[in-house]
């Protein structure tokens, strides 16, 4: 697929088939995920890929978010709350879920370029993942479960897990999320 065309068409995805991702594929796409660009070349990012069992542990920790997820009645509503409940706490029958880590700082110039590095490695991630076929969503790391995911995926205790992604081949096909019209200003 052209890039034009997978920029254009990628969709996040929460329900997979379950069919397993060949390894040399997910390799593939971390390895291009860490070709991002990033602040002074630090590449601050480091993918935890789960599968098998690591993944079953990853979603028996994001079923204990079921409980918490009352705090978002107001915005999602009832069925918007037992939806993403069940999304996490499935995954989405994902095969594939990937904790994404960033070196721990207290500098805010760094904070904030980790997190555009970080996120830049992560829509490379999302497009390479795309352009193999495979379906792919971002999911925010619940504040109430991330000692539990750290060790889940064995983070280095000097990294923080900022992300989460679930992979797999897509039962579903998403609409179009609507879009602001007017993102940008140019001048002369
Ligand atoms: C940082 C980040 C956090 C997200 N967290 C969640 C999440 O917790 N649950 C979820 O279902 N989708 C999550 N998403 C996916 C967004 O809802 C989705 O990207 C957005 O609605 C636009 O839809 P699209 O990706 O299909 O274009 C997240 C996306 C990003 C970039």
């Amino acid at each position: 697929m052209e890039l034009m065309q997978t920029l254009r068409s990628r969709r996040s995805v929460r329900v997979f088939d379950g069919t397993p991702v060949d390894r040399a594929v997910l390799e593939e796409i971390i390895a291009v995920a860490a070709l991002a660009p990033s602040r002074m070349n630090r590449q601050p990012w480091f993918f935890h890929v789960a599968t098998g069992d690591a993944r079953r542990r990853v979603a028996e920790v994001m079923a204990m978010t079921t409980s918490y997820l009352d705090e978002y009645m107001d915005v999602l509503g009832p069925e918007g709350v037992e939806r993403a409940a069940r999304f996490y706490a499935e995954l989405g029958h994902a095969p594939v879920v990937i904790g994404v880590a960033t070196p721990k700082t207290e500098d805010r110039f760094e904070t904030r370029d980790f997190a555009i590095s970080v996120g830049a490695s992560v829509e490379n991630l999302l497009l390479a993942a795309a352009d193999h076929g495979l379906g792919t969503c971002v999911l925010s790391v619940p504040h109430w479960v991330a000692d539990q995911l750290t060790n889940v995926f064995e983070i280095d205790p000097e990294w923080e897990i900022v992300s989460l992604i679930v992979l797999g081949y897509a039962d579903e096909t998403p609409r179009p999320q609507e879009r602001e019209a007017e993102v940008a200003v140019f001048l002369e």
